[in-house]
Parts: structure tokens; sequence; C-alpha cells
């Protein structure tokens, strides 16, 4: 082995990730196959274009892989149509918006702020934001989608596109509905299911391949593929026109990307074979379970949730009532505690993007590990106990200040002796659990 310094780092992250509980929701740990397969020497390759239409020559094994690709996922999905290259969930977002819509056209999507993603529409600092006519839709009182308003802005706007996705959203997508606004006012469908995949495929979350005409998914996330994703267009946007699927592939090359990552394209076959098996159904049930065991234990402990819970895999703590702009000093400390998650906005959110007052979780790592519901509630009781030990640590209401307090308290942090002794607690636990189980 090479006596880089990025091994001895390596080894470092490995540590990291076996010490500590992962509650990111967008993270997972992939399996052995996987793992070999990213690192095979597909990536060797060059193989810019498509199987049996490549610009280089010796894509002989490479096209045999894509095809299988392709074939796995269609029928895993029931979808006619998938484009396999997209280099990850951003530039696939990207390459569905050149498909179907010219410059200064209208997208309709849920806001950052209340649960959706940059490339929905995030105004300003976006290039969905900026080079599309972007409107966006939030949350109604009960932290749920709000139709009317989508249904308003959609007669209003007369968007192109309609995305209906999630990042930060912890309840299921109403895919029917968004079908029926989106037919309203002639909009093309978009389903970005990036995070509930693995929840769709193992029958946790409505499909919505009966009702959009495009759907992308990232395979890093609840899939527990290769850092990648997928286009799929549906039986509905091919009738709606033939050549959907063709404008999609022409999206991404010579649209916006250029070879494919093949080790990557082998991945998701990999992954895709790995998501029919007995063990990876139930493997996405739990991730449900342990979801709604962690919700109901951090209620039980003295916490409020957005929207009161979960149907998916994710959900938000709302600290809020805790105190002002908690949100990155409970990530921040619960790090320190060996748990690491991320700090978010909360839909109605007094402070601020940068410092908000949310935390985010979500259980499909810590489910690969082979965790289940007693250990959901251990760690919702750690939780609580790191928000207990940092409540008085509000955010300076003066935004000049905010900086060095921020260092201040990290430095506190880092030291803190209860922190400290629910770090070995939590590695007493996570011993037992390597990164990836059946
Ligand atoms: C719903 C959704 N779409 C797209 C993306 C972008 O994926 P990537 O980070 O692979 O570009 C994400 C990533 O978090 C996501 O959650």
């Amino acid at each position: 082995m090479s006596k880089d310094q990025i091994f001895e780092l390596i080894n470092q992250e490995e540590q990291r990730q076996k010490e500590k509980i992962g509650l990111i929701p967008s993270e997972n740990t992939v399996s052995e196959a996987v793992s070999a397969t990213l690192s095979s020497c597909l990536s060797n390759k060059y193989s810019e274009g498509y199987p049996d239409h490549r610009y280089y020559e010796g894509n002989q094994i490479i096209d045999q892989i894509e095809k299988l690709a392709q074939e796995r996922i269609k029928k895993l999905f029931a979808v006619p149509y998938v484009n396999v290259q997209p280099y990850s969930g951003s530039p696939a977002n990207a390459a569905i918006y050149f498909a179907l819509m010219q410059p200064g056209e209208t997208l309709l999507g849920l806001k950052l702020t209340q649960g959706g993603h940059l490339t929905h529409g995030h105004p300003k600092v976006t290039a969905s934001g900026r080079f599309y006519n972007s409107v966006q839709f939030g949350l109604d009182s009960n932290d749920r989608v709000n139709f009317e308003e989508v249904r308003k802005l959609a007669h209003e706007h007369k968007p192109k596109v309609i995305v209906a996705g999630n990042t930060a959203y912890p309840f299921e997508l109403d895919f029917k509905k968004f079908r029926e606004i989106a037919d309203e006012v002639g909009a093309w469908l978009v389903a970005d299911i990036s995070h509930v995949t693995g929840l769709v495929i193992g029958g946790e979350h409505l499909s919505p391949v009966p009702y959009a005409d495009v759907i992308m998914s990232t395979t890093h996330k609840t899939f527990r593929g290769p850092r990648g994703a997928m286009i799929m267009v549906t039986k509905r946007g091919l009738e709606r026109d033939p050549d959907l699927g063709k404008k999609i592939d022409s999206a991404i090359i010579p649209g916006l990307q250029g070879g494919p990552h093949n080790a990557t394209t082998a991945a998701i076959a990999v992954a895709a074979g790995e998501a029919t098996t007995k063990q990876y159904l139930a493997y996405t049930k739990q991730i449900r379970k342990n979801a709604d065991a962690l919700a109901e234990e951090l209620k039980k402990q003295g916490l409020k949730l957005v929207g009161d819970g979960t149907q998916t895999h994710l959900m938000l703590i709302d600290l809020t009532e805790v105190g002002y702009g908690l949100g990155k000093q409970v990530a921040f400390a619960m790090d320190v505690a060996g748990i690491y998650a991320n700090c978010n906005t909360v839909p109605k959110e007094t402070c601020s993007p940068f410092y908000p007052s949310g935390i985010r979780l979500g259980t499909p790592l810590v489910t690969s590990r082979g965790m289940k519901e007693s250990e959901m509630r251990k760690i919702a009781a750690w939780i609580a106990r790191v928000v207990e030990l940092v409540k008085t640590e509000e955010l300076p209401k003066d935004k000049k200040t905010r900086a060095s307090f921020m260092r201040d308290f990290e430095q506190r942090m880092l030291a803190n002796k209860q922190l400290l002794e629910i770090f070995e607690e939590v590695k007493a636990l996570t011993k037992n659990y390597p990164l990836f189980s059946w």
C-alpha cells in the first residue's frame, strides 16, 4: 500500500465513521460489492456517448455494463427509459430542466427553507433560480405542502415544470395531487425522489411512477449505492413526448457532461441488484420503524418536531422554543458527543439560514449498520442530554459578535466533560455495529 498521507487520513475517516453515530439523512454506507466496484479498473476508461454509440474505442465491456445498469433500474421501478450517467443529483436536475425548458421559462418548486433543494429553483444564487423564472411554494400551518398555494401559483405563473421533491421535508410527497395541478396548467411533473428512493422501492412511500413524467434520484442516499444519480422517464412522460428519453440523453451529453463515470455506473447496477433482495426490502422497512422510534422518543424527551413527526426516514427537531438560534450549537455539541447531524432551518424560522433553529436527523445510515428501535431510543436520550447541556448558549442578537461567540463556544464544547462522557457511551454502542450489515 502506498505511503501517501491520504491513506492515513482515510483510516482516520473510517475510524470516525465507525465510532460516531451518523444521522445525516442524505448519508449512508455501502456494501463491500458496491465499494469494490467503485475502486475497480472501470474508472480508467473514457466512454463519451451511450452504449453502441461511443466516441472512443474499447467500450465493448463498458457497453454491457451500462446496458445492465439500465435494464436493472427499468425493471426495479417499472419505467421504460433511464439514463444512468448523471454525475450527481444537482447536474441531473440541471439536465432535466435543460431538456424540458428554455432559459427564462417558469419552474415551480418547494422553497429551500421549507424543505426543498437548492436545485428546485432557489433564487439568485443557483443556476435553477437564475436561468429560469423560479416560483416557489411553501408549507401550511401544519408544516405540510400547501397545495392551495401550489395550485394558486401554478395557475398564476403557468410553469413549464413543477418539481416535487424534498431534502428536509419529513412527510410523504403526494405525487397524485401534484399531477392534478400539473395537468390543470399543462406542466411537466418532475419527481425528485433522491431522499426516498429506497422507501419507494420498499413500498414505504407513494411511488411517483404512475404520476410523474420524469423522475430523478441520487443513488447514494436510501438507494444505498455509489455517489451518482439516475433520470427515469415514465410511460406517461413518453406518451406525452416520445422523444423525451432522447432529449434527456442529449441534455446529459453533449448538453452538460462529458464521459460517464463507469465505475459509478457499474456500482449503480450492483446496488440495483441488491435492491431486489429480501434483505434490502427489510432494510427499507426498518428505516421507517427506526425513524418512528427516534421521533417518538425525542418527543417523549420533551423535544418538539416539525409537523410533530415523520412519515419518512427524516425528521427535524425544532429548537425555537428551547432558545434563540440554537441549531448550530446543538449540532456542534452533538458531534463532540459522537452523534453527527446537521443544523437546518425550520419552516417558521425565527433566526437565520446561517444560524438556523432546527436539527435534521435521519435513519438510513444507522439502519445500514444494523441498529434497531432500542438503539434509536438510546440515541434520542443522548440528543436530549446534549440539548439540555447547551440550551443556555443562545445566539447573540448582535450579528457582529456571532463569529467570536461561536469560536469561544466551540472551544468550550470540545473540552466539555459531559459531552465527552456521552461520546464514551456512544463508542460503547457503536463498537457492536459494523459500518455495513445486511
Ligand atoms: C432532493 C435532492 N435533490 C438533489 C440533490 C443533489 O444531489 P447531489 O448532492 O448529489 O448533487 C439532493 C442532495 O442532497 C437532494 O436532497
